[in-house]
């Protein structure tokens, strides 16, 4: 229906908006409508990571040091973060779907080889990763594979990381969270997953997921953790975009705002559908977004604006919880 309107309205492109993303399986069951469309997610992608990225240089938390926890890293979002966070971060643990735990350590063990094969490609093209990285941890493994080998080469060094302790697969998010310095969601879950009972001191969470997966509960007992929104663009000049979404005005979603990024380029062809969540689109969209003004908007929480009196009763507890501990 909406595409249709789409359609007769000569609409070029159409953003499949949250929800409609991840019942047509990131846009595999509307791609044969005649008309283009993007999930949204690769510029989602960026979002998170530049929101996090923006919390822990407040909290003065080196990206280098950190263990990052991707619930739903199976999904094409959580796929994405992974391949990103993958250069810069020490540590990886990936959570998937613990309805089918056979199935979802396939796809997740499928998702940290795909991981490998991204560093091992750049690390091809002469990249340099920083030490204590997950970057660097795979430059120095022994007989990398030229990038283009097989799965089956990336499948044994990702068996590798995980035997060395650098990449959890789990889907006991109980279990594996409580290791991790930053969280992300990106599920298709109902559920509230991360509670006060799964987060480390300190924790930087981000939630994407819509509904979200974070328990409010977090931000009454847990002070320590800063629990914050991923995902919300300043669309440049804060227009009125006739909706809010429960934002302030010129705030959209990210994957609206690769909808709009899209439009502004005359790209009318699928954009991130699938698994095609690539680095490549990912890259692409932190281009445009510089291109054409979109940036992350002020950090929010629980959708609302962080304060400055949230973040120094963050800053606060961190510190009093960790001269306790
Ligand atoms: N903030 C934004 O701008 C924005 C933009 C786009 C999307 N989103 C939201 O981001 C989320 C992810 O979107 P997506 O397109 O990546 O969805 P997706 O491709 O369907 O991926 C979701 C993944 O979560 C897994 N999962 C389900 N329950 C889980 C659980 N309890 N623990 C761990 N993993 C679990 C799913 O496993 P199975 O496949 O086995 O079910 C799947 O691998 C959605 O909530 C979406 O609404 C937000």
């Amino acid at each position: 229906m909406a595409l249709e309107l789409a359609r007769e309205n000569g609409a070029g492109i159409v953003g499949l908006g949250a929800y409609t993303a991840v019942a047509s399986r990131a846009g595999l069951y509307l791609r044969n409508e005649g008309i283009a469309i993007t999930t949204g997610n690769s510029y989602t992608v960026v979002a998170a990571a530049e929101a996090v990225l923006t919390a822990l240089e407040r909290l003065e938390s080196p990206l280098s040091q950190v263990t990052a926890g991707i619930v739903g890293a199976a999904g094409s979002i959580g796929r994405g973060l992974t391949l990103l966070l993958s250069e810069n971060v020490a540590r990886l643990i990936l959570v998937g779907n613990p309805e089918h735990p056979e199935k979802t350590r396939a796809r997740l063990r499928e998702v940290a080889a795909q991981m490998v094969r991204h560093l091992v490609g750049q690390l091809a093209k002469g990249r340099k990763f920083e030490r204590g990285t997950l970057g660097a941890t795979v430059a120095a493994l022994d007989g990398l594979p030229n990038p283009e080998a097989e799965e089956e080469a990336f499948l044994r060094l990702a068996d590798e990381l995980v035997r060395e302790g650098v990449v959890l697969l789990s889907s006991d998010i109980d279990a594996v969270l409580p290791g991790a310095d930053v969280v992300i969601t990106a599920t298709n879950s109902l559920g509230k997953l991360v509670t006060p009972d799964n987060l480390k001191l300190g924790a930087v969470v981000c939630d994407l997921s819509r509904p979200p997966n974070v328990s409010r509960e977090v931000a009454d007992r847990r002070p320590d953790v800063l629990v914050i929104d991923g995902g919300v663009i300043e669309v440049p000049g804060r227009p009125d975009l006739g909706w809010d979404f429960g934002f302030e005005e010129g705030l959209a979603y990210a994957c609206m705002a690769e909808t709009m990024m899209l439009a502004l380029e005359h790209h009318y062809q699928h954009t991130s559908i699938g698994s095609g969540v690539t680095v490549e689109s990912i890259l692409w969209m932190r281009n445009l977004a510089q291109k054409h003004g979109f940036t992350i908007a002020d950090l929010r929480s629980f959708d609302r604006p962080l304060t400055e009196r949230q973040w120094t009763r963050t800053l606060r507890a961190r510190r009093e919880a960790r001269c306790a501990g």
